[in-house]
C-alpha cells in the first residue's frame, strides 16, 4: 500500500519524505488556510519537493469552472493530480480532464455508489473519509471494503485511497482491506513507527552491550 502525507505544511512533507516511506502528498483547502501561505507558492514548493502523486484540490461548484481550474493546477508540474468533489458537476468534469490525459482525485466520498461513479468517470483515485464517518456514527472502513468488492468485480482501475485516517489502527484497516493508498497526518505517520516493546528491546540490548568487556 502507498503512504501519502495529507498535509500542506512544507517542513512537515520535507520531514516525511526524508524518511522514505512517501510516496505521494494530498492537500485541501484546510490544509492551505492553516500555512497562512499563497497557495500557489505552497503548491510549486510541494512539487519541487516530492516525487509522486500530489493532490491539488479545486474548488470551484461548477464543471466547466472545474476544468479550468484543473488545467491551470496540472500545468503546475506532472506529477499534479486533480482533487474534484464528488458532485455530479465534479464528475462531469472528471471524464472531461481524464478525457485529456489529467488525473485525478475524486475526494468528499462517504459512500460506495459515489465511488462506483467516479470509477465510471474514469478517476484515478477515490477518496473516502473513514474518519469522518466513524465520527457520525459508521465504520468509516466498511465503506473502503465495499468500494474493494465493487472495482474487483468490474475491473475498474480506480485507486481507493483511503482519508481521513486518524491513528495507526486505521492504516493497518486500510492495508487488509486492499485499499491502494492511505494518506495520513504527520502525527499518525509518527505513530506508524512506535511500538514500546521496541523500545525496551532496544534498551535490553544496549544495557547488556555495555558489560561486554572492551577491547
Ligand atoms: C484527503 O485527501 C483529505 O485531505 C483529508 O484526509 C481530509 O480529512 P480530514 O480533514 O477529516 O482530516
Amino acid at each position: 500500500m502507498k503512504i501519502f502525507i495529507d498535509s500542506a505544511d512544507i517542513g512537515q512533507i520535507r520531514e516525511a519524505w526524508s524518511w522514505g516511506i512517501i510516496d505521494g502528498v494530498t492537500t485541501n483547502p484546510s490544509h492551505v488556510a492553516k500555512t497562512g501561505r499563497k497557495h500557489l507558492e505552497v503548491y510549486r514548493e510541494i512539487c519541487d519537493l516530492v516525487d509522486g502523486p500530489i493532490s491539488l484540490e479545486t474548488i470551484s461548484l461548477g464543471a466547466k469552472e472545474i476544468v479550468d481550474e484543473g488545467r491551470a493546477l496540472a500545468k503546475i508540474h506532472k506529477n499534479v493530480v486533480v482533487k474534484v468533489p464528488i458532485i455530479r458537476e465534479g464528475l462531469k468534469a472528471v471524464k472531461i480532464l481524464t478525457a485529456e490525459g489529467i488525473r485525478t482525485n475524486v475526494t468528499v466520498a462517504f459512500s460506495p455508489l459515489q465511488a462506483l461513479l467516479a470509477a465510471k468517470c474514469g478517476a484515478t483515485y477515490i477518496s473516502p473519509f473513514v474518519g469522518r464517518l466513524d465520527a457520525v456514527g459508521h465504520v468509516g472502513m466498511d465503506c473502503v471494503r465495499q468500494i474493494r468488492t465493487i472495482y474487483n468485480n468490474y475491473n475498474f482501475k480506480t485507486q481507493i485511497l483511503t482519508a481521513a485516517v486518524r491513528h495507526p489502527l486505521h492504516v493497518l484497516e486500510a492495508a487488509l482491506a486492499g485499499s491502494d493508498v492511505a494518506t495520513m497526518s504527520f502525527d499518525v505517520l509518527e505513530q506508524l513507527y512506535q511500538h514500546p516493546l521496541t523500545d525496551i528491546g532496544i534498551e535490553i540490548f544496549l544495557k547488556d552491550w555495555a558489560k561486554v568487556p572492551k577491547p
